[in-house]
This record gives C-alpha cells, sequence and structure tokens, in this order.
C-alpha cells in the first residue's frame, strides 16, 4: 500500500487532482491518499502557504500529487511560494518535463523530449533584495547540483534517443552559466554513448518552434527550464496537457505544468490531463510501469476521440473527460 499526500492547491488544482485521484483509483493500484494543504488560500487561513503538516505528510509518503497553487504578482508579506519551497526543503533537485506529440489538432507531430530543469537553486534561490531603488537577484549555480542534475540527463538520454543538448547563457554569464557549461559538458564526457551538444538558452528557445524534432533531451538551470517547458508544451496542445515531475533521491511530487488559472477555478472546464498525466508519472516512479502505462494509453484514446475540454476545442467538463479516460481504463 502506497501513501501518496495529495495536495490540491488553489483554483483549478482542486478539480484537475480530484480527477487524477479518481484515475489512479481505477489503476487498481494499492494506494492511501493522504489530504494535506498549501497555497493562497491555506496562507490567508492559517498564515503559512505551506504548513510543517504539510512537508511533514510529504516526507512520510512514497510520494505526492500537487494541483496548482495562486502567487500574488505583489510582493506580500510573510508569503512565498509553497512549490519552490518545498521543491528545495525536499531536495526535490531535478524537474522532469516530458514533452509527446498528443492526439488533438493543435499539437504538432513527431515530438519526443524531456527537459530536465534545476530545480533547487539558479535564478529562484530565494536570494533576492531591495536595496533602495535597485533590486539585485542572485542566481547560485553549485558544482554539486549542475553535476547531479547532468548526471540524471545523461542517464535518462541513455534510455532514450542517446541525445543530449546543454542549454545555458555562458557567453554573456561568464561565472554562473560558465559554472554549469563546464561541468555539465564534463559530466557529459562519461557518455561517450551519448550525442552530446551545447545551445544558448535563446537559440533553443527559436529551434524549439523550428525544428522541436530534432530535441531528444535537453538539460538547463532553473528560470531557463522553466520558460523553455512552458514554450515546449505549447508545441503539443498547451499548458493543459504538460505534467511534469519533481524528483530527489527518494520523494518525488507530480504536478501538472499549469497554475491556477483562477478565471476557470470552480467551474468545472479544467482539462485535468496534465494532472492525469503527471499522476501516470508518479505510478512510474513507484515502479508501477504498467499501471502507469495503462493510464496513459486510456488517457491518449480519450484525447484522441473525445469528448474534449474546453481548450482544446470541445465542450466537455472536467468530470466528463475524467469519465470517459476511467471507462477507457477499464475496458483496457
Ligand atoms: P495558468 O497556468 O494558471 O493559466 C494560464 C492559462 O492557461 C489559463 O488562463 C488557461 O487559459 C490555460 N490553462 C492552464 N491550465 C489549464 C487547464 N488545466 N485547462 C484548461 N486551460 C488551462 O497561469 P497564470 O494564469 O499565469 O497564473 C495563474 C496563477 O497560477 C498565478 O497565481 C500563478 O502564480 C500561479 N501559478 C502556479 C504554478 C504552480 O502552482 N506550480 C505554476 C504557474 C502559475
Ligand atoms: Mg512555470
Amino acid at each position: 500500500m502506497y501513501r501518496i499526500t495529495v495536495i490540491e492547491g488553489d483554483g483549478i488544482g482542486h478539480e484537475v487532482i480530484s480527477a487524477a485521484v479518481e484515475v489512479l483509483r481505477a489503476t487498481g493500484v494499492a494506494m492511501e491518499f493522504v489530504p494535506a494543504e498549501a497555497g493562497w488560500d491555506t496562507f490567508q487561513r492559517t498564515g503559512s502557504a505551506l504548513p510543517a503538516a504539510t512537508l511533514e505528510s510529504v516526507r512520510a509518503s512514497d510520494a505526492a500529487l500537487f494541483g496548482a497553487v495562486s502567487s500574488p504578482l505583489e510582493r506580500v508579506e510573510g508569503y512565498s511560494s509553497p512549490i519552490v519551497a518545498m521543491r528545495r526543503e525536499l531536495d526535490l533537485f531535478a524537474n522532469l518535463r516530458p514533452v509527446l506529440s498528443m492526439p488533438v489538432p493543435s499539437s504538432r507531430p513527431g515530438i519526443d523530449m524531456l527537459i530536465v530543469r534545476e530545480n533547487s537553486e539558479g535564478l529562484y534561490s530565494g536570494r533576492e533584495r531591495r536595496e533602495g531603488d535597485t533590486a539585485i537577484a542572485e542566481r547560485v549555480i553549485t558544482r554539486r547540483a549542475s553535476e547531479r542534475i547532468v548526471r540524471l540527463a545523461c542517464e535518462r538520454a541513455m534510455r532514450r534517443r542517446h541525445k543530449l543538448t546543454i542549454v545555458h547563457k555562458a557567453n554573456v554569464l561568464r561565472e554562473s552559466d560558465g559554472l554549469f557549461r563546464e561541468v555539465a559538458l564534463a559530466v557529459a564526457a562519461e557518455y561517450p554513448a551519448l550525442d552530446v551538444e551545447e545551445m544558448l538558452v535563446d537559440t533553443t528557445a527559436m529551434r524549439l518552434v523550428q525544428a522541436p524534432e530534432r530535441f531528444d533531451v535537453l538539460v538547463t538551470t532553473n528560470l531557463f527550464g522553466d520558460i523553455l517547458s512552458d514554450e515546449a508544451a505549447a508545441l503539443v496542445g498547451g499548458l493543459g496537457i504538460a505534467p511534469s515531475a519533481n524528483v530527489g533521491e527518494r520523494l518525488g511530487v507530480f504536478e501538472p505544468v499549469h497554475g491556477s488559472a483562477p478565471k476557470y477555478a470552480g467551474k468545472g472546464v479544467a482539462n485535468p490531463t496534465a494532472a492525469i498525466l503527471a499522476a501516470s508519472l508518479m505510478l512510474d516512479h513507484l515502479g508501477e510501469h504498467a499501471a502507469a502505462e495503462r493510464m496513459r494509453l486510456a488517457t491518449m484514446a480519450a484525447l484522441e476521440h473525445g469528448p474534449r475540454t474546453a481548450d482544446l476545442g470541445g465542450d466537455a467538463s472536467t468530470l466528463r473527460f475524467t469519465q470517459e479516460v476511467v471507462s477507457r481504463l477499464q475496458a483496457g
């Protein structure tokens, strides 16, 4: 029996995570779902966006599912993004974002890549300050974090098409990306079977649109990975279907790439695919590969044959689409 902490968060997080849990139940894998809270609503009620009890629950679990949280654009005293804090607190150093062509009209064909994003430092290190009219954010890059993220990317590439693209901006960020680049090339050199290239981040953004099918595994620092993965998601049908995995040495927290989409909150129209696919990545992480694959096949079939949700041009509700996935899973 796996213990899974379930953090719905804010907005459509509630709807898409309920949907993912329903599909997980239909796989028959023995799981105990333990609810926990985080996010803006939690902050307003309790004064903490990420209560200690939530972190404890995740630590005591085999894995966690995370929906999305709302973060205000203005600075709010005492508030910081709980997902960023959770990644740091639990040392979930890798953010894996698979991008695969989908059977929907808005997806381009022939795409199968994995973006491996460093998840614990970079520009999201939390070292930001105001000094009068100047604001400073420190971009922290360490040898240790660069080494482990690139090693993980190389291992993944060895199980895929053996191609690795190291993405950086070392021509400008000479110290920080200079170190990342140096470490990445050294680690990648330990894998002679890999076809390794390096690419500047701006060029990568362009090549992603021009020729996405040329990429296999991309590895990069935190902010670049955040931006490139949203861009890549748009190539295969949008944020409604893009999943991600935050993994550390043992723990994993699985979430849709999208946020809380406040304009759709509570309306029952959000696309639960990203959350369902994130749940399938969670099953893979637990070693339940067969169930994960059944979940993916059922989801792909539901996307192909419909009914689809509004973001994909259909009129199905979150519940209706979820029922379709569940019935295909049970029939398959
Ligand atoms: P968002 O991802 O919430 O939504 C952007 C747009 O994408 C939506 O307006 C909608 O048109 C579409 N969309 C996203 N998910 C969808 C789904 N499942 N089904 C159908 N359409 C979907 O990003 P936005 O609007 O920039 O941010 C909203 C809030 O979410 C903010 O407070 C932001 O801080 C937060 N956020 C949280 C994240 C997290 O918890 N990991 C990640 C990104 C944003
Ligand atoms: Mg993002």
